[in-house]
């Protein structure tokens, strides 16, 4: 569990095992063991369990799972699972935020392979037990910020896509890496419409990926994730817009070029390639400067500052020491 440190402002890590998704339902259950510094059950055996149940003899990896690093606010209450699950943004299944809810059963998650690809030594097809064993898992919790002025604060499963770039070995002319989505038009209704131009791609650049709160996420809640927030795999990239964390990866290729992605495709003067967090930087249709907490504002409450790489500054400014954000937004 994740506790506020003197230091500098953010979370230090006290090692916990994961808590099952019905404590986290329950606030004044999370919040004492928040102040006890104690969990429940080890995802290893319980969500273990329930990996096991919704997908037989496969993905039962996501083990034992400690915050091994800062990134969590003090003040921040976990959302609840049920909106974390139920309010999303998966255009392949739909453009209403309950749609992918409604629609993401159809989603086959198994079998499954990632395959790794472009500027690497070792090339390679992950089948997602593979993948999920590469390393051990940790739950972080981090906020996650949506370009459309909301945000929620979730307890991921995962580890530091870092982990997989050293074993995959980037070549020296690796600059860039893309993140491919999943583009089924027979489980995903949406894919075939024209509104962004699938399969939904996003990038980073190899420095991002390998900062260690870059995760490449299995779970929430202690549970594997449900398919409207990206099953089997994902990623999560706390301090830029929500769009950059690509769901239910099919592909990682690295570039020595920026990839053009799904959402600059669609409208480059609206989202730029690094779409960091920056209350400074308007979208050109709104402003960035404030968020609403799912769950916890009512329509009426008054919204709450948005901070500049949505908090995470301490651990990736240096990232972007000497570019014009304004220019590079
Ligand atoms: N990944 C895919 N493949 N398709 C999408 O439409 N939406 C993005 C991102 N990843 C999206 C995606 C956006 S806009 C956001 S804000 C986050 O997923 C939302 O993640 P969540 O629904 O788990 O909160």
């Amino acid at each position: 569990m994740l506790i506020k440190t003197h230091r500098d402002g953010f979370m230090d890590r006290i090692p916990s095992e994961i808590t099952p998704r019905a404590v986290y339902r329950d606030r004044r259950d999370l919040m004492r063991l928040m102040a006890g510094g104690v969990a429940g059950a080890a995802l290893a055996s319980w969500a273990g369990r329930q990996a096991q149940a919704q997908m037989p003899g496969k993905h039962a990896a996501i083990a034992a799972a400690r915050s091994a690093l800062p990134g969590a606010v003090a003040a921040d209450k976990v959302t609840d699972f049920k909106d974390a699950s139920s309010y999303n943004n998966y255009y392949e299944f739909g453009t209403d935020k309950a749609d992918p809810a409604k629609n993401a059963h159809t989603l086959k998650t198994t079998p499954w392979t990632v395959e790794i690809e472009g500027l690497v030594k070792k090339p390679a097809k992950y089948t997602l037990d593979d993948l999920v064993k590469l390393s051990a898992q940790e739950e972080r919790i981090y906020r996650l910020r949506c370009v459309e002025g909301w945000s929620m604060v979730i307890p991921w499963v995962g580890y530091s896509l870092g982990k997989l770039v050293e074993k995959v070995e980037p070549q020296s002319s690796a600059k860039y890496v893309e993140f491919i989505s999943l583009a089924d038009p027979k489980t995903m209704p949406f894919v075939g419409s024209r509104v962004l131009d699938w399969p939904y791609a996003e990038g980073l650049r190899i420095d991002e990926a390998m900062n260690p709160l870059t995760l490449l996420a299995f779970g929430m809640y202690g549970e594997v994730l449900p398919n409207q927030n990206g099953a089997p795999v994902r990623l999560v990239v706390p301090w830029k817009y929500g769009f950059k964390s690509a769901k239910s990866l099919v592909k990682i290729r690295f570039t020595d070029k920026e990839p053009r992605t799904a959402w600059s495709k669609a409208a480059a003067s609206e989202y730029g390639f690094y779409s960091n967090v920056n209350p400074d930087v308007d979208h050109p249709r709104w402003s960035q400067a404030t968020e609403r907490r799912i769950g916890e504002d009512g329509l009426f409450s008054r919204k709450r500052k948005t901070l500049i790489f949505n908090g995470y500054e301490p651990q990736v400014g240096q990232l972007y020491a000497g570019m014009d954000l304004k220019k590079n937004f």
